[in-house]
């Protein structure tokens, strides 16, 4: 069947949902009463999400939970934590609470320049359009004078703009890769503005630079766009307690432990099977941040995993060591964050996560989400290197397999009881329910 459809867009939210049921749903009704049972009773909140993007037809649910206890250079915070992953946020929690009790977390922005480009073909000397560039480079300033006069109010701008020769790597290929400073917002559309105003700058000032012949004086512009590669926006989280006080389990002998969970990152930094995965850990806790702060997880995302390859080999982003009796845990990440502007003051989970958080700058964000990051780390390979991850994932996921078992309260109690235990697999839990009806019926 041909499901191809054209003025889709045009349909009303209701034709929408009536088109895609049809199409695609074997009970097209309960679909629709699905779909309709995750609209919000609150009109004027339900139109807000549906203008977020195009094309909705309800909203999709993620869990909002919240890991208390993070001690930040000596300030206490509750993160809030959007996830679906059974039991990110109980690892988050208990990390927060273990550091809080040795001192806390340490965190640190080292620098906080973001990059955009102007990406452009120019077929000529290059000695001259670097004369060009030389002479016009105020240009570029004065013409984003209206984008940028709010920004310089805010103590952000501009920081510089260079011209790059790239044609070793494609012909004739050039840039105008400049960097900004974007104070408590993100700054994607604030650089791309000003990207786009660079572009005409850069075509316009070429027709009437004289030194250019006629071929030269056509500078094809390819795309202007900031970059999500972001190696001078650094945030650095870090742990640090004596060996000996990392004697939560009276089963594990504290030097023991430090010492795999040394080697357990030293495997991370030599192999990238391993370091995608322990990355992915960090992730788990950043992501979760950065999506509960209505920033942009898919920019974190690509930014920090290019980061992490920065060496030329994909690498763990955290190290540790052991020093004079000492056990050190850190990391530096890039993180592009903003805490003014986009979804930030649009959407109202994000006003309170942000509320919570007690209004951060976009700086003392970056230290929140690195440290997440990081404490999901320190939990994710305390469980590898002693007990294993299963044990603690599955009793979170025994949660799981009871509501999809559409279990009583009475045999839920009956069944966390048994698993306290017994160990977790789907099966052993579908196995004790089907027995627990059995003697029922
Ligand atoms: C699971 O979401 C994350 C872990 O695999 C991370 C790790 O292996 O370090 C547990």
């Amino acid at each position: 069947m041909n499901k191809a459809i054209s003025g889709f867009s045009k349909l009303s939210k209701e034709e929408k949902i009536s088109w895609i049921a049809k199409e695609y749903f074997s009970n097209p009704d309960e679909a629709i009463a699905i779909l309709k049972n995750y609209w919000n009773s609150d009109a004027k909140l339900q139109k807000l999400h549906d203008d977020f993007i195009e094309n909705t037809i309800t909203n999709f649910y993620l869990p909002l939970g919240i890991a208390p206890n993070f001690l930040i250079n000596g300030k206490f915070y509750t993160v809030p934590m959007a996830i679906e992953e059974s039991s990110v946020v109980a690892a988050a929690a208990k990390a927060a609470k273990f550091w809080s009790e040795r001192g806390g977390f340490k965190a640190t922005v080292l620098n906080t320049e973001k990059i955009g480009q102007v990406h452009f073909i120019y077929t000529g000397e290059t000695s001259k359009l670097e004369r060009f560039f030389e002479e016009k480079k105020n240009k570029f300033f004065e013409e984003t004078e209206s984008i940028t006069k709010n920004m310089q109010k805010r103590g952000g701008g501009i920081l510089d703009i260079i011209l790059k020769d790239k044609t070793d790597l494609l012909p004739n290929y050039f840039q105008l890769h400049a960097s900004f400073e974007t104070k408590d917002s993100m700054g994607a559309n604030f650089i791309n503005s000003c990207l786009e105003q660079f572009a005409k700058t850069l075509q316009k000032e070429a027709q009437s630079f004289e030194l250019f012949s006629s071929e030269e004086k056509n500078i094809q512009v390819v795309m202007s766009i900031l970059s999500n590669y972001v190696p001078n926006c650094i945030v650095r989280a870090e742990v640090s307690c004596k060996v000996e006080e990392l004697n939560e389990n009276k089963n594990i002998d504290p030097q023991n432990f430090a010492e795999k969970f040394v080697r357990a990152v030293q495997i991370a930094e030599v192999e990238p099977y391993r370091a995608v995965t322990h990355n992915k850990g960090i992730m788990n806790g950043i992501d979760a941040v950065v999506l509960a702060t209505g920033n942009d997880f898919r920019a974190v995302e690509a930014g920090i995993h290019a980061y992490a390859s920065k060496s030329g080999r994909y690498q763990s982003l955290s190290h540790a060591k052991i020093e004079n009796g000492m056990f050190h845990f850190w990391m530096e990440i890039p993180l592009a964050l903003g805490t003014v502007g986009g979804l930030t003051s649009l959407h109202p989970l994000v006003k309170l996560a942000l509320e919570m958080l007690e209004k951060p700058s976009a700086q003392e964000l970056m230290q929140i989400v690195a440290v997440a990051g990081l404490a999901q780390n320190f939990a994710a390979l305390r469980s590898l290197t002693t007990t294993g991850i299963q044990e603690g994932h599955m009793k979170m996921h025994l949660g799981n397999i009871i509501n999809q078992l559409e279990a009583t309260d009475e045999e839920r109690v009956l069944i966390v009881d048994y698993f306290q235990h017994n160990p977790v697999s789907h099966a052993a839990v579908v196995e004790y329910f089907s027995d627990l009806r059995k003697v029922k019926s």
